[in-house]
């Protein structure tokens, strides 16, 4: 395989870019292709057959283009779909972003006691939860789906001091922090830009971004396995299944600057 082949990059959505950014920002030689399933975002609340075909398709199109490896950026399709991409595509190396901010919590938590915070999907399929007890068998485990917190990224509502967002993240974390965990996973996309506000309301948590996590095991294998570009300087591309108008805005939220090339439209199936 080329190593100057594309990194695919695919989410639900948008959201997908804060994997993205950290990639581009720990990797700034490899070429991305980033696809976002705009026409079928929110993932979080669908059934696993209805993401694994979602998912299938993402990968589909990500392969129309050369590349050396996949990450699935989106923490609802890892943990649902993962095994079915692996199957899909023996030959592709797969990266996520679960067994990554697994990892991590599972090194940082003094006390063995990780919260994890995600979708409806991602809660559901427990793969936080296998993932941390094959690292850390001793670890406890609470996590919680948290469905408001997603809109209200989107809407912009992330700034340290909003209200509503505050009283909606202790409205979720309350019970986990008097459960004793020391260690929270952001185990969303989108939850990354919750941090500050997060360490507002909770200045004692260890925050695990699942999006950091994972830029940082990509990295990493890529150089164990002389995989790394040597370009100089990455090109990126970026793709939504959805009208495209007006993705510019919120992508911009997501990668905190501008894109530096354009978002395409395509039809994917
Ligand atoms: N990208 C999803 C995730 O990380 C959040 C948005 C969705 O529900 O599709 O789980």
């Amino acid at each position: 395989m080329d190593k100057n082949s594309y990194i695919g990059v695919f989410d639900s959505g948008i959201g997908g870019l804060t994997v993205a950014k950290e990639i581009m920002e720990n990797l700034p030689n490899e070429n991305i292709v980033y696809f976002g399933d705009t026409a079928h975002v929110p993932y979080g609340s669908r059934s696993k057959r209805q993401i694994t075909q979602y998912v299938l398709s993402d990968v589909k199109f990500l392969s129309r283009f050369e590349i050396k490896a996949v990450v699935i950026a989106c923490n609802t399709a890892d943990s649902v779909a993962r095994e079915a991409v692996e199957e899909a595509y023996p030959q592709l190396p797969v990266f996520g972003v679960v067994a990554p901010a697994s990892r991590m919590a599972a090194e940082k938590s003094k006390n063995g006691r990780i919260g994890v915070i995600a979708t409806k999907a991602t809660v559901a399929s427990k793969a936080y939860d296998r993932a941390i007890a094959a690292i850390a068998p001793e670890a406890v485990v609470l996590s919680k789906a948290c469905p408001l917190l997603v809109p209200l990224v989107e809407n912009g509502r992330f700034q340290p001091g909003d209200p509503v967002t505050q009283m909606v993240i202790r409205e979720y974390l309350e019970p986990l922090v008097q459960d004793g965990i020391d260690t929270l996973i952001l185990g969303c996309t989108h939850y990354p830009l919750l941090m500050d506000i997060i360490r507002e309301c909770y200045p004692d948590l260890q925050l695990i971004s699942s999006s950091e996590a994972a830029a940082d095991t990509l990295r990493k294998s890529l150089e164990k396995d002389d995989m790394l570009s040597d370009n100089e300087g990455g090109q990126h591309r970026f793709f939504v299944s959805d009208d495209a108008a007006g993705v510019e805005d919120v992508a911009r939220l997501f990668m905190r600057r501008e894109l530096n090339s354009s978002i395409e439209q395509v039809t994917v199936e």
